[in-house]
This record gives C-alpha cells, structure tokens and sequence, in this order.
C-alpha cells in the first residue's frame, strides 16, 4: 500500500461518496489519452471523460504545452479592477463562438458557480429595471444544476437534496416529453413533483417569474434524458411570449457534447443567459463562465452604485484556466473535433441500438458523444439513482478495465472525443456482455 493511499484513507473525503462502505478509491497516478493508470499498474478506460470535463483526452500535448507557456508569464491575479490577455480574449472568443449576441462574459469557478451567478444576474436584473415581484424560477423536472444552495434549489432531487430541503427556495418545475425508444415507463431518477406545463405555469404566475433555467436537449445527471429539440423553440417562444429570461445551463452540453458545439444550436435557439463550464477547458483546469446579452449587461450599468453585481470569486477568471480554454477552441476548431464528434455519434447509434434486444435493456439513446441505457433487472426494479444495480454495474466494468459509473438503473457511456472506434467497440462488446449476462 503507498503511503499516499492511507493519507487518502484517513483524511480525504471524498465527492458523492459513502467513505463507510465505498470500495477503496482508484489511485491514480497518470493520465493519457482516454487511458487512466493506476499505481498497481492498472491501464483503465475513462468512458465516463473524469466527470464529463474531459473532452481531448487527459496530457493532451498542445494544452500542456499552453498550461506551461502560461505558468510562465502570470498564474493568478485579482480580476476586480485588473485584467490580462487571456481571460479579455477568451471572453471574445466565447462571444463570438456562442449562439446570438451573447457578449458579455462574468467568470467563476465551476459548473454550480455558473449557475448560482445566472440566477444572481437574472434576479438583479429585474430589480434593476424596476421589476421587484419577479423572484421566482422555473426549471425541468429531472434537472440537475449544482449543489450550491440556489442549484440544488433549481434541481430539488429527493435523493441528492432532501438533506437541505429546508434552506431552498421555492421553485416551479415542468416537464418535457422524452425522445428516446422506450419499452415501458421512465426510470424514476431525480424527480421532484412537476406544477404542470411550461405554459400553464407562466398562465397562472408568469409576472412573476424572472427566468426559466433548462439543461438544452440532454439531461445529465437527471438520468441522461434526451428531449426533443422542438420542445427548445417552444420554450423559447413561451418565454418570449411571457416576457421572462430563458437560462441555457450548457455545463455538461457545450462544447460538442451532443454533437453541436452547444445544445442550443439543435433548436436553434438564442436563450438570454448560457451557463459554461466543464469541456471549457477540456477537464484541465476548474474554470467556468456564465454569458449574458447586452439588454441583461447594460441593466446594471448606472451611477448608482446599488446596481453593480456584487459578486466575485478569488479565482475569477484564473489566467492559466483562460490560457488552457483558448488553447481548447484553437484545437476544437483545427483538429475538426465536431468531424470526430459525429463519427462517435454514428458509431454509439448503431451499437446502441443492438443493445435494445437484450432483455434487462429498457430503453436505449445516443446523441453526440453520449451512449445511454436504462437497465432494469429483477432486483433493480424501483429503478433511480440509489437502485442496486449502479454499484454492481460499476464493478463489472472496472474488471474489465472500463471506467463506467451508472446513474443508478442508467448505464451511460461518455468518453473523451479521441477514443478510437476500436476502443468504441470494445466498451459495447464489454456492456453487451455485462448487461446480455444480467
Ligand atoms: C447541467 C449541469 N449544471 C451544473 C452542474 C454543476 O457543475 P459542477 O459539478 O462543476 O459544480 C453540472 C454537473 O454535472 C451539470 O451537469
């Protein structure tokens, strides 16, 4: 046993984690390409991209060489009343590249901040111009956005948040119809209750409701659902219609996730603040920014100190996380990665679809570089996140040398953008085996 290994054991806690009875955590010791090592000499297969930041596969050669150029000129400084190349080109770029004129960009940290600092924006805003009754949000049934207080409050899952649930505020939540082949009913995930359609909640409050917050097309930690992306022009439209703020939480979507460079593009759709983080610098650095268009910018812009955004983060906007993030759209742009992107989506959809005769197999889906199933098996029949059946999955695979780590009864694979279709092939050979076996 290394030394390292008993100082993790005694004194590091670690994320969604029961330290009681999880197994011995993975060491991990290097990283290449889609391959992870361990200090025993393992070689495992990261299918599930380090928590779906991954997107270039780990040591990519041009963003080490971009992290070691930076780390020579300026690590760190305040961005309160200073700036510095990286973070002023980057939010350029990210305007440039992002749907419509969303221009202005407000660094922080991670994918929670991101979404803390939308809601933040979205309230001011309307307080900003005059409208003080509009305090409440409305999200999707099954969403995730964080585990900050306002996220949790937005995603209010029984099994994640229950803990907190008296510290949230209240929330409305619709749902949106499923796109996927299906056998029988959804998985019971993260639902909290539904208050009806998007229209009939905006009928009944809609002065009332500053924003509408919605994960574009693919839910993820929900349960991997996929939505029709009509259902995106309609929330846009209803939104328009009621005159409240359309939030895109593009944290787990942008950067080529689902096949476009962000979700919102399969509407296409224009929401007035996209939420980014994760793939933003390729799962090298925790960087994170949330954008919003001139309308909600020039809202807080006046001689009256009281409409400033009074909100910041010791890291905002760290100058090796910006110089790692141009780095990733350099190469998102001339290595042809949405080319790769789209031949992994052919590829997940023809394995995916095999994966629909087996018998513990309910319902299958595949959309960019996301392959999902969801399982269900004698003893895992209550479906959800703690179903029995995540754990066992888990093992399975790590035998194999695959990392996978099910939502509950949903087995998805999500793999770094350079996995070779070899490599494709055989995690579907290893799940048809593991799930033909159940
Ligand atoms: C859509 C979405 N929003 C927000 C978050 C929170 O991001 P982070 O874990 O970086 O705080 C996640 C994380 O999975 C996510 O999928």
């Amino acid at each position: 046993m290394n030394a390292w290994k008993d100082a993790d054991r005694d004194h590091a806690w670690h994320p969604y984690t029961q330290m009681l009875t999880a197994p011995e955590p993975l060491g991990i010791e290097r990283a290449e390409g889609v391959y992870l090592y361990t200090s025993d000499g393992r070689r495992i297969l990261d299918g599930i991209s380090s928590w779906w930041v991954n997107t270039l596969g780990h040591s990519n050669a041009r963003l080490n060489k971009a992290l070691a150029r930076q780390a020579e000129k300026l690590q760190q400084v305040i961005f309160a009343g200073a700036t510095h190349p990286g973070a002023a080109e980057l939010a350029a770029r990210l305007a440039a590249i992002t749907p419509g004129e969303l221009d202005h960009s407000f660094y922080s940290d991670d994918g929670s901040t991101a979404v803390e600092v939308s809601l933040k924006m979205a309230a001011q805003y309307w307080r900003n111009k005059g409208e003080e009754n509009r305090t409440l949000f409305v999200s999707m049934t099954n969403s995730y956005h964080g585990d900050t207080f306002g996220a949790m409050a937005l995603g209010g899952s029984p099994v994640f948040h229950a803990n907190f649930s008296e510290f949230l505020f209240p929330v409305r939540r619709f749902d949106c119809t499923r796109e996927e082949s299906r056998k029988n009913t959804p998985a019971a995930s993260l639902e909290a209750p539904s208050d009806g359609s998007l229209e009939e909640i905006l009928q009944r409050e809609g002065d009332k409701i500053a924003a509408v917050i919605i994960e574009p097309v693919l839910q993820g930690a929900g349960g991997m659902i996929l939505w029709p992306s009509e259902s995106l022009v309609e929330i846009r439209e209803l939104c328009d219609r009621y005159g409240t703020l359309l939030i895109a939480d593009e944290v787990f979507t942008g950067f080529g996730r689902t096949g476009r460079l962000f979700a919102c593009e399969h509407g296409p759709i224009v929401p007035d603040i996209i939420c980014l983080s994760k793939a933003l610098t390729a799962g090298y650095m925790p960087l994170a920014v949330t954008l919003a268009t001139a309308e909600i910018y020039n809202s807080f812009l006046s001689e009256d100190r009281g409409k400033t955004f009074f909100h910041g983060h010791s890291y905002t906007a760290n100058a090796l996380a910006c110089a790692v993030a141009l780095e990733n759209l350099d190469i998102l742009e001339d290595e042809d990665i949405l080319g790769r992107i789209s031949r992994i989506e052919e590829l997940f959809k023809e394995r995916v679809q095999k994966l629909e005769s087996l018998p513990a197999v309910r319902s299958t889906r595949a959309i960019g570089s996301l392959a999902a199933l969801d399982i269900e098996v004698g003893d895992s029949a209550e479906g959800g996140y703690l179903d029995a059946i995540g754990p066992r999955l888990y093992a399975e695979f790590l035998e194999r040398d695959i990392l996978l780590r099910p939502l509950g009864n949903v087995l998805y694979f999500l793999p770094p953008y350079v996995i070779t279709d070899d490599e494709i092939h055989r995690v579907f050979d290893a799940i048809e085996e593991v799930v033909g076996g159940l």
